[in-house]
């Protein structure tokens, strides 16, 4: 059966780089049979701008009735000052709750070829491939109560609340032990426990949920040693788990160790394995609309919906065989060019992609 893919583009970088993985996925559809149907809706400023919502019941409604989605990036300096309520991340947060995805995978992966592209010396990141998963619906980015109130003394004082249930610990912990069961069966756990009772009981459920997995070594880590030990020694990791708010910060420190953030693709997914798919990058509007950005990302952000939800794994391995092909070939875009390599723009790096794919 027709499986249907929503494309949101959203803001800056957005539009460029979707661009792109939407000419992967025709030629998959043209070339290799992938029996898919794509439609754009709109999310994030661009939405703001076109309706005065970031997240139109029209693409949420999209994106429910899809079997995944594909996101470009939302964002932008132009709506930093909107209302929180309307700000084009909450296109995103909406869509992270509307379709219920709560497990974000972010996979921190170096090819060699990009060695010297990371700021960390070759030796501490060579070979380097992490899962990171994070919860992505609750957590303090959703907890109530929140907002800004007045105290009796005339002072503001801002609040958020940081919430977690133990069916939502034990299902994310269950995605990471599943996860690590087809890699080197190692998930540690990263919380602050020592000072946030929620954590302290994140604890304790990781620990009642891995007795279901005897073959998968459990460790714990507190955040602020997670993150020195992600650039002191990042090869100790296999698979992270961890919160909403804390995955957020991580995945964009382990993404630097791989060069680049313009190289990393995620997925969200609900329990059915329906999923959302982007680039962990942001819309970098500084570049935007001007032909500089990675698609690298986006286009294997395809690879990961061919994965885990279209379940079509041999056009999972093409894309990103000729990921591998084209960065052999000394192709880069500027966030990861070094000396003696060729430069190229966002559009010829889609078209060497599937130059590769076509062999
Ligand atoms: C991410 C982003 C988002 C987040 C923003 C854009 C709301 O930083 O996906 O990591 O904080 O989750
Ligand atoms: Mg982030």
């Amino acid at each position: 059966m027709t499986k249907k893919i929503a494309v949101l583009p959203g803001d800056g970088i957005g539009q460029e780089i979707v661009a792109e993985a939407v000419k992967v996925l025709n030629v998959l559809k043209s070339d290799f049979g992938l029996d898919v149907e794509m439609e754009e809706g709109l999310v994030g400023g661009t939405a703001y701008d076109a309706t005065g919502t970031p997240l139109p019941d029209t693409t949420l409604d999209l994106c429910k009735a899809s079997d995944a989605v594909l996101l470009g990036a939302v964002g932008g300096y132009k709506w930093e000052s909107l209302p929180i309520e309307v700000r084009p991340e909450k296109g995103l947060l909406g869509l992270r709750a509307g379709m219920e995805l709560f497990a974000n995978l972010r996979p921190a992966i170096l090819y060699p070829q990009l060695a010297d592209a990371s700021t960390l010396k070759p030796e501490v990141v060579s070979g380097l491939d992490i899962m990171i998963v994070r919860e992505l619906t609750g957590g303090i980015y959703f907890g109530q109560p929140r907002g800004v109130r007045a105290l009796d003394n005339g002072e503001r004082q801002g609040y958020n609340t940081l919430v977690y249930s133990e069916s939502e610990v034990s299902r994310i912990g269950k995605v990471a032990f599943d996860i690590a069961m087809k890699r080197d069966k190692r998930v540690c756990s990263v919380d602050k426990a020592n000072v946030l009772e929620c954590t302290e009981m994140w604890r304790e459920v990781m620990i009642e949920e891995g007795r279901a997995f005897p073959d998968v070594e459990l460790s714990h880590m507190y955040v602020d040693n997670a993150a020195m030990q992600l650039v002191r020694a990042p090869k100790q990791f296999d698979v992270m788990v961890t919160t909403n708010m804390f995955g957020d910060i991580l995945s964009d420190c382990a993404a630097m160790l791989t060069g680049s953030i313009g190289m990393l693709p995620s997925a969200s997914l609900d329990a059915n394995s329906k999923g959302m798919y982007e680039p962990i990058h942001g819309s970098a509007p500084d570049i935007a609309g001007q032909n500089l950005a990675n698609p690298l990302a986006t286009i294997l952000s395809v690879a990961m919906m061919l994965r885990y939800t279209l379940d079509e794994p041999a056009m999972a391995d093409r894309i990103e065989s000729a990921v591998n092909a084209v960065l052999d070939q000394g192709k880069r875009t500027a966030d990861i060019w070094t000396e003696g390599c060729e430069k190229i723009g966002t559009d010829v790096m889609g078209d060497a992609v599937i130059a590769a794919m076509r062999g």
